[in-house]
């Protein structure tokens, strides 16, 4: 138990001195944790306060104000869904509702059996290629609902394996 706590601190410490931004701020150190994790322990609070000089209470209260930022795991699988603007224009209402459909949801979250994480996202880069989802961090353009609904169909079948 100690011995994964340390992993996971050492892991934190990592994300927070390798980020790549010019500006090093409380905010940039928790998106880094994050984008390594894929959420926020409680050390991660802890090794951001020591690191920035702030107090927990500083680290936590930016971190509670996003309201991207999760402070539990995130299922096995998460899928993006871009509603930005360009890809609103060009369907992303229907690839939502198609995956809300498959998922069983009635908005972004954890799946009833915790298998998928869904989110939304306000823009992930490839506008030209719009609508735009992510599964993984692979990113996959001009979907359709059917497509949408076809690439995240078979997450449950892959024991992690992609
Ligand atoms: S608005 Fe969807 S990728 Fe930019």
């Amino acid at each position: 138990m100690a011995a994964d706590s340390e992993t996971l601190r050492q892991q934190i410490r990592e994300s927070i001195k390798t980020q790549k931004r010019p500006t090093v701020t409380v905010l940039s150190s928790l998106l880094a944790v994050q984008d390594s994790l894929g959420y926020l322990p409680d050390e991660a609070i802890e090794e951001v306060a020591a690191h920035s000089k702030a107090t927990i209470n500083e680290v936590w209260g930016v971190a509670s104000f996003y309201t991207n930022f999760r402070f539990t795991p995130p299922a096995k699988h998460v899928v993006e869904v871009c509603w930005g603007p360009t890809c609103h224009l060009v369907g992303a209402t229907g690839i939502i509702q198609g995956l809300l459909d498959e998922f069983k949801l009635s908005g972004e979250g954890d799946t009833p059996d915790g298998r998928v994480t869904l989110r939304y996202n306000t823009c992930l880069g490839a506008c030209a290629q719009g609508p735009v989802m992510m599964v993984d961090h692979h990113l996959a353009g001009r979907v359709t609902p059917e497509t949408a609904r076809a690439k995240v169909k078979s997450l449950g079948d892959t024991n992690g394996h992609r």
